[in-house]
């Protein structure tokens, strides 16, 4: 289906959209990586004993794991071989990057070592068992994980809010939200949820050639209703790891929803997904402003017009200070657009705007607000992808600055 035949579709029927998303790719229970027949033979007795069902297990230690788990799905719980590692509790951590929300993680290891153990901990392993591993042990460790309410750190860990506001409209805030979302999701392999929060008129769905999903507006309607079932039935599904959630509301009606639906939303979507990537109206309501005041990262994107200039300053005054809890990153779009009648970076650094990245106006780069291909756009939103994920890129590039 092609996007003019999509635009079509939903406004010229009456009957409800169909359902587009396929059910989610369930999570595989419990999956080990061990190094030694002994452990796999303790491993599978357990399993028997507790009955747990969907259990793969593998051979292979940490190493094979964190390669597992940089490209699939995450188990619930994965138990992890550090025998031989060099750097246990830094591939740990390494590992504990690459998991979904929600995973425990249980060590075992042949070092009997109080030291280790402690470092262990503290790099949110909620067991760690030396060898030689027997059923009992497992099965303890596997109970205390299922039975512990507040879990261990990794387990803890929820996805990253990354919102992306406009500082005026048109100067490509959807564009760029829409590309950092495909770009975490198929060149880094993380689960994204693209989060289009313009019920009305958004063009996440519309830009990558899916149906919007019915039931955002039920949902940050009646937010009680927002659970794994509800993203399960809602969510549309771009190749395998990047979601959207996007609304098509008739444009009669008003398609407002309160600043508390809309957090407890982005609150379960946090524990299912890497990172949620929010499209931000600009328009000032509690709900927008909302999603701004808890998101991790903001992208601010700009133009190097006159109005958003003023309107960038006024953006990054209402933030307060960017720091490390809550980074604010600036963007100007199209810059070039507006020729000698555009604001220069220079003058923009006097009122101390300086962007992080600039992308230059390629006009026959672009028709719609849809992914960008082999451009300077494709690069800087590869640069952001990077620091946004704390995975650094190898070269410095042209359009680089600040920092
Ligand atoms: N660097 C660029 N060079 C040329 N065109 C661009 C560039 N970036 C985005 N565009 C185009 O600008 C148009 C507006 O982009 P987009 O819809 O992403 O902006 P927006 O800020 O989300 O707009 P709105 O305020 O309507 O939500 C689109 O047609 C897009 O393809
Ligand atoms: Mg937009």
């Amino acid at each position: 289906m092609n996007a003019v035949q999509l635009l079509k579709s939903p406004l010229q029927t009456p009957a409800p959209i169909e359902k587009t998303a396929k059910p989610l790719p369930g999570r595989v229970r419990l999956m080990a990586f061990v190094l030694d027949g002994q452990s796999e033979a303790a491993l599978n007795t357990c399993i028997s004993n507790l009955s747990v069902s969907s259990v793969t297990i593998r051979r292979g230690g940490i190493d094979k794991a964190i390669k597992y788990l940089g490209v699939e799905r995450s188990p619930e719980t994965v138990i992890v071989d550090i025998s031989g590692s060099e750097m246990p509790a830094s591939q740990v951590h390494q590992l504990a990057e690459l998991c979904e929300p929600g995973v425990t993680v249980v060590a075992i290891g042949d070092r009997n070592d109080i030291g280790l153990y402690r470092d262990l901990k503290q790099a949110g392993v909620s067991e760690y068992i030396v060898k030689p591993v027997t059923a009992l042990l497992l099965a303890k460790a596997l109970s205390s994980t299922y039975n512990t309410a507040e879990g261990s750190p990794i387990s803890r860990k929820l996805g990253k809010l990354v919102a992306a506001v406009g500082a005026r409209g048109g100067v490509g805030t959807t564009t760029l939200a829409i590309n950092l979302a495909w770009y975490l999701a198929n060149r880094q392999n993380r689960r994204v949820l693209l989060l289009d929060l313009d019920l009305q008129t958004g063009d996440c769905a519309l830009a990558l050639n899916l149906k919007p999903t019915p039931g955002l507006r039920e949902a940050l309607t009646n937010p009680v209703r927002i659970d794994n079932v509800f993203l399960e039935r809602t969510v549309a599904i771009h190749g395998e790891r990047l979601f959207v959630l996007s609304a098509e509301e008739p444009l009669h009606a008003d398609a407002e929803f309160t600043a508390e639906a809309v957090e407890t939303l982005v609150g379960v979507l946090r524990t299912q997904f890497h990172y949620v990537i929010a499209d931000v109206p600009r328009i000032p309501g509690a709900a927008f402003r909302r999603v701004l005041d808890i998101a991790d990262n903001r992208v601010i994107v700009a133009d190097q017009t006159l109005r958003s200039v003023r309107d960038t300053v006024r953006l990054r005054d209402a933030f307060g200070e960017s720091g490390e809890a809550r980074r604010h990153l600036l963007v100007v779009n199209r810059s070039g657009e507006g020729g000698r009648l555009a604001m220069t970076l220079d003058e923009m650094a006097k009122v101390q705007l300086r962007p992080e990245f600039v992308i230059p106006f390629q006009p026959k780069r672009f028709t719609t607000p849809g992914l960008a291909h082999n451009t300077a756009f494709t690069e800087a939103v590869a640069a952001l992808a990077a620091e946004i994920s704390g995975r650094m890129l190898q070269k410095n590039r042209w359009w680089r600055f600040g920092k």
